[in-house]
């Protein structure tokens, strides 16, 4: 469908597209169907005012949408979904101390990993393979094997979604957390992040404590790995359990791993002792959500066209024309198994619509 040309409301503004009863279904990773009301390219900080300054969609709901890797949509949505397409890549300062580049939002974010190795900034490699872009990173602050984004954060700029106002928030601003930050919380929906910069230290450090990457200096007998090889090695460990969504719809991890009290851990390891879990610096300890729902026996299960994959029990996945009502089903039947068998409620990661 062609979209429509709606100039916005005696502003002066260049007018917006509008694609008009847009099917969502490639613009989520899950592959889910779902239609939205509108939908609006944004490629600059303008297009959000130009959306805002609009007769019939100024004032309307928005779902801002990134690579759709975060998010399981259960219905048609309502309002105006704002696709964001900030594209952009510089190096703003390079000193003795490090590297700053800035990003636009709407870059693929493994894309972004592989460009800065191709410059010779590292820190980044970790995080290879990570569906979304970049403007979804800091929302879930995304993480894993052993570095998470805050780690290599330096700011972004986003725009107020009543204002339409240019912001700039720092590490402390954005309230990072475990898979969390401000615009899950106090920010929800009401901000779109166009750009994010990176702060990539030297002298570069590699960080190789996760069992996955030990595994793999002793398997090479390589113990001083370059960045190269670390996001090498990211990528095998990564295309062994988890399935690449262009081939089977899912968004990763489904629930958090969940922290429990020191008493609450010693409890399911004295009844589990197998259990994996990881002990935190304040005593309480983080459970390995994979393996909880591993032991319920879920590994391979599915409801309707909803499954758990079976290389990892943390994903599920979209064996072909799942709705998202079927995940939702599949999900709390998974919660309540874990919370039968262990007492603990799993919480899920993505943003269920
Ligand atoms: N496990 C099982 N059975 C399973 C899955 C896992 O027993 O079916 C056990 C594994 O053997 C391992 C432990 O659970 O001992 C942890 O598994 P894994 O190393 O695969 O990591 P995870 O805790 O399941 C987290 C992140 C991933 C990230 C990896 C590596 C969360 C919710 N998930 O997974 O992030 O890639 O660590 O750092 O924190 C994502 O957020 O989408 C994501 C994939």
């Amino acid at each position: 469908m062609q979209p429509r040309r709606d100039p916005p409301h005696d502003s002066g503004l260049a007018p917006i597209a509008v694609e008009y009863r847009r099917s969502l279904r490639d613009f989520n990773t899950f592959g889910l169907p779902a239609t939205a009301t509108a939908l609006v390219r944004i490629a600059c900080d303008a297009d959000v005012r130009r959306v805002l300054d609009h007769h019939e969609h100024g004032r309307a709901p928005k779902l801002v949408l990134g690579g759709g890797s975060n998010v399981v949509l259960t219905r048609d949505v309502a309002g105006v979904v704002l696709k964001v397409e900030v594209m952009g890549r510089r190096l703003v300062q390079e000193s003795a101390e490090g590297w700053l580049v800035e990003v636009g939002a709407g870059e693929n974010w493994h894309d972004i990993v592989a460009w800065t190795l191709d410059q010779g900034w590292p820190g980044l490699e970790n995080l290879a393979l990570i569906p979304g872009s970049v403007g979804a990173a800091p929302v879930q602050n995304i993480g894993a094997y052993g570095v998470e984004l805050k780690d290599r954060f330096h700011s972004l700029d986003a725009v107020d979604l009543v204002t339409g106002r240019n912001v700039t928030l720092d590490t402390q601003a954005c309230h990072f957390g475990y898979r969390d930050s401000v615009f899950k919380n106090d920010l929800a929906g009401k901000s779109l992040i166009v750009r994010v910069r990176f702060w990539l230290p030297r002298p570069w450090q590699p960080m190789l404590g996760y069992l996955d990457l030990e595994r793999k200096m002793a398997e090479t007998g390589d113990t001083a790995p370059s960045a190269r090889t670390i996001f090498d090695w990211v990528c095998a460990i990564r295309r062994a359990k988890l399935p690449d969504p262009a081939e089977i719809g899912n968004v990763g991890s489904f629930f958090k791993n969940p922290v429990v009290s020191p008493e609450q851990c010693r409890d399911i390891i004295g009844r589990d002792p197998e259990i994996v879990h990881y002990p935190l610096a304040d005593g309480s300890c983080k459970l390995a959500a994979g393996w909880l729902i591993d032991a319920c026996g879920w590994k391979g299960k599915s409801v309707g066209r909803a499954g758990v994959y079976e290389r990892q029990a943390l994903v599920l996945v979209n064996r072909g024309g799942a709705t998202g009502a079927e995940v939702v089903t599949l999900a709390r039947a998974i919660q309540e198994s874990v919370y039968g068998r262990f007492g603990i409620r799993l919480e899920p990661e993505p943003m269920i619509l």
